[in-house]
């Protein structure tokens, strides 16, 4: 088995953030979440902070510190995607308004200091939103670059293209500067684009064995799938929909569902027709820097027997 791995998950729930976060919850042995910072992303701060509270008292974890960080990108205005999660970015179930503290602490010092404080290598940073807070951290510590032990994000996309606009992916098309920023700051990442994460489609069969599960976790992350899915199965005419953010999750429990290589990785962030595109150099054709590894291939069965297995542990 893995040795424990200490985790700080950043994330703007969202749907596929909740599984995320619910596969961290239920894989204790493997992970130390040591807080999840909230960024402005798919909804608001005020709503992804809230969510991040609302998905750790479904799962019985008010132990949890959830921190508010950015309320909008580096430089550009917030672009929200409510078309895709619904007006609060948590719809489908209904859940009750969360009762646990956000912590006062500003998550991007939050970040800082916990990099600061843990062993040098020790942290491992799971993005799951646009890289805002992670940006700033850097900015404002880059110190704490080489402290980081590696950072796992969602987004981007290349072979698939994007999916907020042709060319880019939400995540990083909300802030593209930011995902500048960390693509060049020298962090070791691991990349996982809509090129895997258009491979793990939430297939009727699929749902169906993670609301076997019975518990009120899995009941809700049920009606949350079978509501974020709408979107994506309208407009890929697919049995389900892709379930981005818990690759992230997936790929520090079971690297080996995974398959993908080294790769120069810049992000466009001048041209308007294709702000946010992650240009993957796959076939080595420069000589820049490998700065990512992409992620292209993954095992779908695996994965959500992955999902289910824990699920059913929270
Ligand atoms: O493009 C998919 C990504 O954007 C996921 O992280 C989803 O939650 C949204 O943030
Ligand atoms: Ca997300």
């Amino acid at each position: 088995m893995l040795e424990r791995r200490k985790i700080i998950i950043d994330t703007d729930p969202g749907q596929d953030d909740a599984a995320a976060i619910m596969l961290a919850f239920g894989s204790p042995a493997e992970l130390e979440l040591l807080g999840i910072t909230a960024v402005a992303g798919n909804v608001s701060l005020a709503l992804t902070s809230r969510n991040a509270r609302i998905i750790c008292e479904l799962c019985d974890r008010r132990d949890t510190k959830v921190f508010a960080g950015a309320d909008k990108p580096l430089v550009r205005k917030l672009v929200t995607a409510e078309h895709v999660h619904g007006k609060t970015g948590l719809d489908g179930p209904v859940l009750d308004e969360p009762t646990m503290p956000l912590q006062d602490q500003y998550a991007v010092d939050f970040i800082v200091e916990t990099l600061r404080s843990e062993p040098a290598g020790a942290v491992t940073l799971c993005a799951l939103g646009p890289l805002t807070n992670v940006a700033l951290a850097f900015q404002k510590a880059p110190d704490i670059v080489e402290r980081v032990r590696e950072l796992v994000m969602m987004g981007g996309g290349f072979f698939e293209g994007g999916n907020i606009t042709p060319a880019a992916e939400f995540n990083i098309y909300v802030d593209p500067e930011a995902a500048d920023v960390v693509f060049r700051s020298g962090v070791p990442i691991v990349m996982m684009p809509l090129d895997v994460t258009h491979r793990l489609l939430t297939r009727k069969e699929r749902v169906k064995r993670i609301a076997e599960v019975g518990t009120p976790p899995a009941k809700a992350m049920v009606e949350m799938l079978e509501f974020f899915e709408r979107f994506d199965v309208e407009k890929y005419g697919s049995d389900g929909g892709p379930l981005h953010d818990p690759t992230v999750i997936a790929y520090l429990l079971k690297p080996e569902l995974f398959e993908g290589r080294n790769c120069n990785v810049e992000i466009e962030v001048k041209s308007e027709l294709t702000a946010g595109m992650t240009v993957v150099d796959w076939w080595h054709v420069t000589d820049r820097k490998r700065n990512a590894k992409v992620i292209r291939f993954v095992d779908a069965d695996g994965f959500f027997e992955l999902l289910t297995e824990r699920f059913a542990k929270i």
